[in-house]
C-alpha cells in the first residue's frame, strides 16, 4: 500500500522510519517531510494546512492511508476530509481533536467525567482575569486555551508573573487567537510523565510510559519549549499507577467523548503530574508527542502500519503489540535562542558519525538542504536517540553521539532522563 505522512518534525521522522519498515508498505510519501524523512519517503512540497493540495496529491498518487503527525491539521479537520474521500486515516477527527485544541473543552469534559486535574477557571476578558489572580494571590498556571506549540503555558509563582502572562497572552496576543481565552489553574507539583495510548473508541492500548522535559535549560529552568528531550520507560509510573491512569483518566475521557457523540480514533496523549493525591491531568494531546515518539519508536517492535490500520478499522483489540525491553533516551539539539527567535541556515556536521552505533538514531526535527548542505531550519533541530541495556547506558550513548554533532549556536540539555539515571 501507499502511505502519506503529514508533518516535518522529529516525531514524523521516527514514524516514517517505522512506516517504511512495514512489509505492508510499497511506498511512503511525506508532506512536507524533511531531509531525514527523505531517506524513507518521497517528500512533496506541501504545507500541512494546504488541505486542497493534500487532497489532490492523495488522489494523484492513489494513497491508501494518510497518517497525520501534528495537531494543527487535526484540529482543522484533515482527518475528516480524508475520511470524506473514502480513504483510511490515522488521526482523530476535528471534534475529537478539541481535546487538545481547546483546553477549556478538555477541562469541562474532565470535570464532567470526574477525571483528576488541576482546579481551573476560564476567562475571555483580561481585566476579569487580572482581578481573579489578584484576589487569589497564590501561585498559579496561566494557559492560552488554543494551540501554541507547547509554549502557551506560564508557571506563575508571583501574582505579578500571572498579570504579565495575562498581558502577554490576551492583550499582546503573543499566541494570536489561541490566546483569546485563558485558563488559570492551580499549580500542582510532582514528577511528570507522558502516557500515550492507541484508541479506536472501543479499545484502548496504553503504550510504554515516557517522560518529556519541557523547560529549555538544565534543572527544568527557563521558558517552556515543545520538549527538549524524552526517555522511556519512566520510573515515575509502575503497573499499579498505570492501572489507575487507565481506569480514572483514559477510559472516562474516551467514554465522555463518546457520550458527546465523538468517536476517538488515533493516539491520545495524556500529560500527567504524579501529585501526592495521585496522577492528575495537565493536558491532553490528540497525537503522538514530540519528542516522546522518538524513544517510543526506538522501542516499538510491532508493525506500526498494521496497528494504524487496526485503529482505523476498529480492530485494535486484535493487535499484539511488542516493545523492546531496553530503555531509550532522546536528547534535542536546539538552535540558540529557541523558544524565542533563533537563526537558521547553520551548517550541521557529524550526523553520520553520531549514528555509527546501531543503537543510535538521529531524527531530524528542523533541518533543510541548502546548496547541497544540511543546515538548521527550526528551533528544535535534531533528536539524538539511543537504546541502552539500562537507562545509564542509553544516556551515555545518546550524549556520546551528541558530542559528535556540531552546528553554530547548538544548545542541548545535559540532564535528560536525570530522574531515571539517578
Ligand atoms: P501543558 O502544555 O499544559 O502540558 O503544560 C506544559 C508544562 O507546564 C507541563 O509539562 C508542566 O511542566 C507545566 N504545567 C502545566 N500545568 C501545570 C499545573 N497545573 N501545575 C504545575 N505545572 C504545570
Ligand atoms: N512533547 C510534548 C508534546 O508533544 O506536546
Amino acid at each position: 500500500m501507499k502511505v502519506l505522512l503529514i508533518g516535518s518534525g522529529g516525531r514524523e521522522h521516527a514514524l516514517a522510519w517505522k512506516i517504511a519498515s512495514s512489509p505492508l508498505v510499497k511506498q511512503v510519501f511525506a508532506a512536507p517531510g524533511n531531509p531525514g524523512i527523505a531517506e524513507y519517503a518521497q517528500c512533496a512540497n506541501l504545507a500541512v494546512m494546504d488541505f486542497d493540495g493534500i487532497e489532490r496529491f492523495v488522489r494523484a498518487n492513489a494513497i491508501d492511508l494518510v497518517v497525520i503527525g501534528p495537531e494543527d491539521p487535526l484540529a482543522a479537520g484533515l482527518a475528516d476530509r480524508i475520511i470524506g474521500m473514502g480513504l483510511k486515516v490515522f488521526g482523530p477527527s476535528k471534534n475529537a481533536a478539541q481535546l487538545e485544541a481547546d483546553k477549556w473543552f478538555a477541562k469541562e469534559l474532565m470535570r464532567h467525567q470526574a477525571v483528576p486535574t488541576a482546579e481551573a477557571r476560564a476567562f475571555s476578558d483580561p481585566n476579569t482575569a487580572d482581578e481573579y489572580v489578584k484576589m487569589r494571590n497564590t501561585p498559579c498556571v496561566v494557559k492560552a486555551t488554543g494551540l501554541a506549540a507547547g509554549k502557551g503555558v506560564s508557571i506563575c509563582y508571583r501574582t505579578q508573573d500571572a498579570l504579565e502572562a495575562i498581558d502577554r497572552i490576551m492583550r499582546n496576543k503573543a499566541f494570536g487567537a489561541a490566546g483569546d481565552r485563558l485558563v488559570i489553574e492551580e499549580m500542582l507539583s510532582g514528577p511528570e510523565c507522558s502516557i500515550l495510548a492507541f484508541v479506536d473508541r472501543k479499545s484502548i492500548y496504553i503504550m510504554e510510559s515516557a517522560q518529556d522535559h519541557k523547560p529549555v535549560d538544565d534543572g527544568d529552568t527557563g521558558p517552556m519549549t515543545g520538549g527538549m528531550g524524552a526517555y522511556s520507560p519512566t520510573p515515575v509510573v509502575n503497573d499499579a499507577i498505570m492501572k489507575t491512569i487507565q481506569r480514572d483518566i483514559i477510559v472516562p475521557v474516551i467514554d465522555g467523548l463518546w457520550r458527546h457523540g465523538v468517536d476517538y480514533k488515533g493516539v491520545l496523549y495524556a500529560g500527567l503530574m504524579m501529585t501526592a493525591n495521585g496522577p492528575k491531568v495537565l493536558e491532553f494531546n490528540c497525537r503522538f508527542g514530540d519528542p516522546e515518539t522518538q524513544p517510543l519508536m526506538m522501542r516499538f517492535k510491532s508493525d506500526l502500519v498494521e496497528v494504524m490500520l487496526a485503529v482505523a478499522d476498529g480492530k485494535l483489540d486484535q493487535m499484539d503489540i511488542r516493545w523492546d525491553p531496553r530503555p531509550a533516551i532522546s536528547v534535542i539539539a536546539a538552535s540558540k535562542g529557541y523558544p524565542g527567535t533563533y537563526p537558521k541556515g547553520m551548517e550541521i556536521a557529524g550526523i553520520d558519525n553520531a549514528q555509527s552505533d546501531p543503537d543510535v538514531m538521529v531524527f531530524h526535527s528542523g533541518t533543510a538542504m541548502a546548496n547541497g548542505k544540511l543546515v538548521t531550519a527550526g528551533g528544535r533541530v535534531l533528536a539524538v536517540t539511543a537504546l541502552g541495556d539500562d537507562i545509564k547506558d542509553a544516556h551515555r550513548k545518546a550524549y556520546e553521539a551528541m558530542a559528535k554533532i556540531h552546528f553554530d549556536g547548538m544548545h542541548f540539555r545535559k540532564d535528560i532522563g536525570h530522574q531515571a539515571v539517578r
